[in-house]
């Protein structure tokens, strides 16, 4: 790891942009399952009934279903050592650091992070389907909920397949134009466009670090590689990128 800390503090150098993206195995060891691992939630739940505009047209109580129990059990989980060590990381690097993340959850937040960037939309938050305005939404969503300003029907603040994340017009082109390192956290890197940002940055010289239960060997936009789960490898790393800028 101490090796590893030099090679980020290296390429961050004084004033480098530090981004990072995650994914549902940041999550994971707080309780929530991720999507395509063994038991994932597409398992039981095929992406075409529950996560495409097309399904929530044609069966959206199904839809409502399927995040109102995400939305539920949200409720039940705490922030882990994972998310905890982004907030120290946050705080090393200061404005220079960005924080990106393909999870609906408000883990990131709860555990003390900033400004983070839901490019996937946020399960706390509804949305009305013929204004758009959003919504705090802790409650189940229903049928039966309409819009407060309209009275259009509400749906999930969520991206589903078909429809464009949020965040790329401005803020995640920011946080990835000059980036010097890149870390992508807990995903697997198949959703695009969010699969493709480390992409981008290595193309443009930065240094992309992935931290993952299994990385992905001979991947060559991943330079350095910290296997294992995110809870252990982040603490330990924002452990040794402390220590080696004498914080
Ligand atoms: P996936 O379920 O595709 O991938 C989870 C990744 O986390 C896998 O690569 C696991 O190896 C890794 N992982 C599991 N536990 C871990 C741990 N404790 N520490 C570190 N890594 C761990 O989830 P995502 O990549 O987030 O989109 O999926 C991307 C998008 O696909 C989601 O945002 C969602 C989904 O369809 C929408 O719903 C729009």
């Amino acid at each position: 790891m101490k090796d590893a800390a030099q090679r980020i503090l290296e390429a961050a150098g004084q004033g480098g942009r530090v981004t990072v993206i995650t994914g549902a195995g940041i999550s994971a060891e707080s309780g929530i399952s991720t999507f395509r691992d063994s038991g994932g939630l597409w398992e039981e739940n095929p992406i075409e009934e529950v996560a495409t505009p097309e399904a929530f047209a044609a069966n959206p109580s199904r839809v409502y279903d399927f995040y109102n129990a995400r939305r539920a059990q949200l409720g039940t989980v705490e922030p882990n050592e994972g998310h905890r060590a982004l907030v120290r990381l946050e705080r090393l690097f200061g404005e220079r650091f960005s924080l990106i993340t393909q999870n609906v959850d408000d883990l990131h937040e709860r555990a003390g992070a900033g400004r983070v960037l839901h490019m996937h939309g946020e399960l706390y938050k509804a949305r009305c389907v013929d204004c758009a305005g959003v919504v705090e939404w802790k409650e189940e969503l229903s049928l039966a909920d309409a819009c407060g300003s309209c009275s259009g029907r509400m749906r999930p603040h969520i991206v589903w397949f078909g429809e464009i994340p949020f965040h790329l017009e401005k803020d995640i082109p920011a946080a990835c134009n000059g980036c010097r390192v890149f870390f992508s956290i807990g995903t697997s890197g198949v959703v695009y466009p969010a699969a493709g940002l480390a992409g981008l940055v290595h193309a443009a010289g930065g240094l992309c670090v992935e931290v993952n239960l299994e990385t992905s060997p001979g991947n060559p936009v991943f330079e350095l590689q910290l296997e294992g789960p995110a809870g252990e490898v982040l603490p330990a790393l924002a452990d040794e990128l402390e220590s080696q800028s004498g914080c």
